[in-house]
């Protein structure tokens, strides 16, 4: 499936940048393959704009600047507002601009210290992760950055076990035990949620960010995907920890995903300082990314295209999910054109 190329998805609220990048100035973000420009307004929101001025189709982040609550294009300085009406050509100050002189504006608001912004009417909320709303939590941002593959191959592995001994084998994972236990997965109205308890390496720094001085122990797992690109992996330690990481694989291109990365823990900076847990989950998304930017970038809902094993089953039913998705819609499956040898 081709993210850019199926409309239904633009129908999400997806994470952009952090609300914190845009307090220096305009930022461009692609999603979905629409180039757009974030930016704060005067009451401090934030707001999505087409990235292309109406007049000679500069990108208004090359240089824009916000100026009395509206963003000033860098080329000749007309100013647009929060709706994209053009309201001001310094050249002609006493003009009233055309109202067909505008750029498209989209669906644009803050959660969770990110950018969310939506391309057409939404059709469901921003995922809601009560522990973010929770003072016994603490967040602790991991990591924001482009990845090159497919997003769905990234929420895909999310909900898969059968790699960690193999991609993770140097941080958690342990390759003398390939087999993966039997998780019980449970259909979600828009996901897939899967359950169970997965014995686990301990290297040297969970011993510390777990405070669990054994070179093994168990994670007693709950992890959701959340349609389309948000997981949620919630870790409880025999010990009462619990590290919910909350990922994001925004579609930047069909072949790029913005991937954003926090966790939330209901422990103290005492227990285990912030750059300790950030670098350790930042070890495991490495070996992830190593990994998922070597696969196709075109996730194939046809189930017959790729072999499949028991394990798989969540992954399956994500596949699935998103199939249903677009037959309901009225979609068909966009592909790349490939024949596979
Ligand atoms: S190109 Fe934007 S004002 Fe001229
Ligand atoms: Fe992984």
């Amino acid at each position: 499936m081709l993210a850019t190329k199926q409309p239904i998805l633009r129908r999400f609220w997806y994470p952009t940048v952090s609300i914190q990048e845009l307090v220096s100035g305009p930022q461009p973000f692609e999603l979905l393959g629409q180039k757009l420009v974030l930016w704060l307004n005067e009451a401090g929101k934030p707001v999505a704009l087409a990235d292309r001025c109406p007049h000679r189709s500069v990108p208004l982040s090359n240089d824009g600047a916000v100026v009395d609550g509206t963003i000033r294009c860098g080329y000749h300085g007309w100013r647009f507002n929060s709706e994209g009406a053009c309201t001001y050509i310094p050249q002609s100050p006493d003009l009233t601009p055309s109202k067909r002189c505008r750029v498209e504006s989209y669906h644009c608001t803050e959660r969770y210290g990110y950018v969310w912004v939506c391309l057409d009417e939404p059709l469901a909320d921003i995922p809601h992760i009560p522990e973010a709303f929770d003072s016994t939590y603490r967040l602790i941002p991991e990591y924001a950055e482009i990845w090159q593959c497919n997003a769905f191959r990234v929420t895909e592995n999310a909900l898969d076990v059968s790699h960690i001994s193999f991609v993770h084998r140097k941080t958690f994972g342990d390759d003398q035990a390939p087999v993966a236990p039997m998780l019980q997965v449970n259909q979600l109205e828009n996901g897939v949620e899967l359950q169970g308890r997965v014995p686990v390496a301990n290297d040297e720094l969970q011993q510390k960010n777990l405070r669990i001085p054994d070179e093994k122990t168990l994670r007693i797992i709950n992890i959701k995907w959340l349609m389309p690109c948000t997981f949620l992996l919630h870790f409880t330690y025999p010990n009462g920890l619990i590290h919910l990481i909350v990922g994001f694989a925004t579609p930047v291109t069909d072949q790029s995903c913005y991937r954003i990365q926090f966790c939330l823990r209901n422990d103290t900076e005492a227990d285990a300082p912030t750059e300790d847990v950030a670098a350790f989950d930042r070890s495991v998304g490495k070996e992830d990314r190593q990994m998922l930017e070597s696969t196709d970038y075109d996730l194939p809902l046809n189930l017959r295209e790729e072999h499949h094993m028991l394990l798989d089953k969540p992954g399956i039913m994500m596949r699935r999910q998103l199939a249903q998705l677009l037959k309901k819609h009225g979609e068909v499956e966009q592909r790349r054109e490939i024949v596979y040898r």
